[in-house]
């Protein structure tokens, strides 16, 4: 009966249209415009619906009430969820995001994954959901022996040390220059590979404090983005070493893996490389090594089994889809991803640099993410001092931080998450145009013409509307039902857009309809119109990890 559903949708030409009549008469063979005119004929006298009339082929063109339009106004205002009710409720989602790698920098990919995945959280927890966040960091793998042994050998520390961060990545630039070029040194730091997955101490308390250097590290940088993780959410790609061999044997057990080429591996139909052989997911190499692929299997078993995960969401880079359809699909097969339990590769796009190629600095190193959010609150400073030449010291430094934050948030998630984007910081702190900056002016603005005002904002349910209003009506009721559809997709660029549209057509509203010099009821209803939409500007802002300060 789905297609009988009413299928309202808002529309140019009225308040809705109702598209449902058309499958509805196919179905009982009828003429669908005859059956539209009967459906208009039977609508309740409710006060609800002002005009109903048959259009095109048989859709239904409704206008509302301004009487219903206000009475909905009065009902959000007094309901500090804005109509957002919690369909999650009873629903836990295990989200894997951010997973920055150990010794390396966080790059522009960590940086989308990061500020993607906090805000489908954020929706999530919003909606009412249970939320578990998993950090799968890289924290183990064959890079290790050489970084440890290259640290034993040379104690003293490394040349143009400059903090945390900065000495992991230059000894790991050194540690691999030598493990290329010396392959004594390189048999070595396998043996190191050999003594730290045997548990050798000293090995394993070396790879411990390199660990916790770049944990501290990414923590820091998760404190300047202002996102949600914190070390408890981390559980790297070590935590499931003790899993492995389990899962191995299980799935060979199932006979969903079999061993090739002295590799256990698992074969898919359609999967092939371009020479036609089956490319398939390496559970265990022949070297009886485990990699990125059992640890995958590992966390998911383990995500459904003990964290019972109603739905698994994976923020990875769109170039991960093979990797994630062979791992679900092997899960599957192994039953340990029941039928009701859907497992997402939330896959993003690839970050351009302004020559439209994947962004690089110069000399074709990643860019620093560090380093990029500091450019950014640099520029942010620039455009808030210029537009407030009394702000000054940490209150400005606090203002440029939420532009600034914001702005990066902001251009990354409102572009469609599986298109490539170009980084263009100039553009994303733009005052006018689709940008977070833009945003937070909107609110920004709202609350300064509510601090103006004086006096009860009351509805009055009887004071005729404006098509100005009436349409900004219509986008406010539409915030819960955007917050859906961002789940339905885990698309966190329709809420942006949602609020680009909402922040525009309160302009139109703002530019037409008088507020602070209204008067009479109209007075009250407006300042309720600014003071919902404020509330939903910053509802919605938050919900995407973006601060909205009340001055700008
Ligand atoms: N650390 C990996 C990288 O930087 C991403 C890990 C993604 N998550 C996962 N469960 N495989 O590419």
């Amino acid at each position: 009966m789905a297609d009988l559903a009413p299928q309202l949708r808002r529309s140019a030409h009225a308040d809705f249209q109702a598209d449902g009549v058309l499958a509805a008469a196919r179905t009982l063979r009828r003429n669908p415009r005859q059956a539209a005119a009967e459906v208009v004929d039977d609508l309740p006298e409710d006060g609800l619906v002002a005009t109903a009339v048959v259009a095109g082929p048989g859709f239904v063109n409704i206008e509302l009430t301004d009487r219903a339009l206000l009475a909905q106004l009065a009902r959000r205002l007094g309901d500090d969820r804005l109509g957002v009710g919690t369909p999650e409720a009873g629903v836990t989602t295990v989200i894997d995001y951010s997973q920055p790698n150990i010794a390396k920098e966080m790059h522009v990919g960590h940086l989308r994954s990061t500020v993607i995945g906090d805000a489908l959280v954020r929706v999530l927890e919003h909606l009412g959901g249970t939320v578990v966040r998993r950090n799968h960091i890289g924290d183990w793998g064959t890079q290790f022996g050489m970084l440890i042994q290259y640290q034993a050998e040379h104690p003293e520390p490394v040349p143009g040390d400059t903090g945390t961060m900065g000495r992991l990545a230059t000894l790991y630039r050194l540690a691999r220059a030598q493990f290329d070029t010396d392959s004594a040194f390189a048999d070595r730091a396998r043996r190191r590979v050999v003594a730290l997955q045997a548990g050798e101490p000293n090995t394993v308390a070396a790879w411990r404090d390199i660990v916790a250097e770049s944990t501290r590290y990414f923590t820091e940088v998760y404190d300047r983005l202002g996102v949600r993780l914190t070390d408890a959410d981390t559980v790297g790609e070590s935590a499931y070493n003790a899993a492995l061999p389990a899962v191995a044997d299980e799935l060979e057990r199932r006979k969903v893996a079999v061993t090739s080429d002295g590799a256990l591996c698992v074969f898919f139909d359609d999967l092939r490389g371009p020479d036609g052989e089956p490319t398939p997911l390496i559970v265990r190499k022949r070297d009886g090594g485990f990699g990125y692929a059992a640890t995958d299997l590992a966390a998911l078993r383990q995500r459904v089994v003990e964290l019972h995960a109603d739905r698994l969401l994976y923020v990875v880079d769109a170039r991960q889809a093979r990797h994630f359809r062979m791992v679900f699909d092997t899960a599957r097969r192994a039953g340990w991803l029941p039928p009701t339990v859907p497992a997402v590769h939330v896959a993003f796009g690839t970050v351009l640099g302004p020559d439209g190629r994947p962004f690089k600095t110069r000399a074709g190193d990643t860019v620093r993410l560090v380093d990029l959010l500091t450019e950014a609150v640099d520029r942010a400073r620039e455009v808030v001092a210029a537009k407030n030449p009394g702000l000054t010291g940490a209150a400005l430094d606090e203002r440029a931080w939420q532009v600034g934050i914001g702005a990066v948030k902001y251009a990354d998630l409102t572009t469609n998450r599986t298109r490539d984007y170009v980084y263009d910081p100039e553009r994303m702190l733009a005052l006018a145009g689709n940008t977070g900056v833009y945003l937070q002016y909107a609110h920004a603005r709202v609350r300064s013409i509510l601090a103006r005002a004086d006096g009860d904002i009351t509805v009055d349910l009887t004071a005729p509307l404006e098509p100005a209003e009436r349409a900004l009506i219509l986008d406010l009721d539409a915030f819960a039902d955007t917050l859906v559809e961002v789940v339905a997709g885990y698309e966190p660029h329709r809420l942006c857009g949602y609020l680009y549209r909402l922040a525009q057509t309160f302009t139109t509203f703002y530019e037409h309809c008088p507020v602070l010099r209204a008067t009479g009821p109209r007075r009250g209803n407006r300042l309720a119109l600014c003071r919902l939409t404020g509330e939903t500007l910053r509802t919605g802002l938050h919900l995407l990890g973006i601060p909205t300060p009340d001055h700008l």
